[in-house]
């Protein structure tokens, strides 16, 4: 990969839909996925394997996996779909239609990157059609930065909450899935408020690795982040040696400040960022949280900074318009605007 390719990881499908009240047709959920597929996305976080009860739009996240198994999406590259699970359930739900497709997706060693841009940093640009390759499939554990978001998230402390990531990251390890690691209200807390301490995050995430976490994500879960304070984060996690390449960011627009905060991103070294389609989201258990910063935007921005995505952007906002048009709502994307309405 070249130092000019950043790589956007498409949440719209999980992070995106699942605060949605009305439950949303299976089928829109899959050609959500089967859609973004084909936009160069190479990473699309696709469902969700927690508790029904406590996120309903999420249910059928098993159906959602077995139909990516058995009909891969056609898309100009392979693509790694990911899927969180808070505990060994959520693994072992997800493990078991695994099992019963062992030949229908690509495991992950360290030798074996899931798929990675080539030297020119555009993805496979010889691939002019979308074509069927077999999926990776990750899992996700998402721990949070403070006391009172992991009760009220997970009904558990931090320090319980780990102890299960522990359990989820050694089993998907195990079956050769590939592990993202959340770090929810990095830079704001619904109920902390400011008070969230950037070396608790650094710690917690170095806990995450040492169990073998491949990538860290740094959620901005209620976008009050703000340059100076992202910046300051970013520097307690490389003082606690963590590596830029080992972080994600995850910005929400709330504040109109998910931009400003890549920028400040990109300028310390980081390349690699999640983004929602049409800035669908927010999260069930952080009130007044708006979307995450769309992708168009993203996309749009790291464009303009002559930075390659791979992503044809276009498409992406055709997808946007589309999927906000399904559930109902005005795109949340101002690119995406701007551009549907050229
Ligand atoms: P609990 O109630 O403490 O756990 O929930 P429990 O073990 O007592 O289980 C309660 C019920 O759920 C039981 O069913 C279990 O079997 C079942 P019952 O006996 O009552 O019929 N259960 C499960 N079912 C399916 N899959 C499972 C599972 N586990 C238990 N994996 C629990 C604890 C962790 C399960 C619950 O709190 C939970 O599911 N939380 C998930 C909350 C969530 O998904 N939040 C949104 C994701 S985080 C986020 O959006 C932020 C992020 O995007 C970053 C950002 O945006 O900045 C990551
Ligand atoms: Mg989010």
């Amino acid at each position: 990969a070249t130092n000019n390719f950043v790589k956007v990881v498409e949440v719209g499908p999980r992070d995106g839909l699942q605060n949605e009240k009305k439950i949303i047709p299976l089928t829109t959920k899959i050609e959500l996925i089967e859609r973004l597929s084909k936009t160069g996305l190479t990473d699309i976080e696709a469902g969700s394997f927690v508790s029904p009860k406590w996120v309903p739009q999420m249910a059928d996240s098993n159906e959602i996996l077995e139909y990516i198994l058995k009909y891969p999406p056609n898309s100009l590259n392979p693509i790694a779909y990911s899927f969180l699970a808070p505990n060994s359930r959520g693994l072992d739900n997800a493990v078991s239609i695994l099992r019963a497709h062992p030949t229908s997706y690509q495991t992950f060693s360290p030798q074996s990157t899931p798929y990675e841009p080539d030297e020119s940093g555009i993805p496979n640009e010889s691939a002019a059609e979308p074509t069927s390759n077999p999926p990776f499939i990750e899992m996700s554990v998402f721990a949070a930065a403070t006391e009172s978001f992991s009760e009220k998230n997970l009904n558990c402390n931090i320090a319980t909450s780990l102890e299960r990531f522990r359990e989820v990251i050694t089993g998907a390890k195990a079956h050769g899935l590939r592990v993202r690691a959340y770090i929810s209200v990095v830079l704001g807390c619904p109920f902390e408020g400011y008070d969230v301490d950037p070396r608790k995050v650094a710690e917690i995430a170095c806990d995450l690795m040492e169990m073998g976490a491949d990538e860290i994500d740094l959620g901005d879960t209620t976008g009050m982040g703000t340059a100076p304070r992202t910046a300051a984060l970013l520097n307690a996690m490389q003082a606690a040696g963590i590596r830029n390449e080992d972080i994600t960011m995850h910005f929400h627009d709330t504040y109109g400040q998910a931009l400003v905060n890549s920028a400040v991103s990109l300028e310390h070294g980081i390349r690699r960022f999640d983004a929602s389609v049409g800035g669908l989201g927010g999260c069930p258990y952080s009130p007044g949280a708006t979307g995450n910063v769309s992708t168009e935007d993203l996309v749009y921005f790291f464009e303009s900074l002559g930075m390659e995505t791979g992503v044809d952007l276009d498409t992406l906002c055709e997808v946007g318009e589309w999927i906000n048009g399904e559930i109902g709502k005005g795109n949340d994307s101002s690119v995406g605007k701007a551009l549907m309405a050229k």
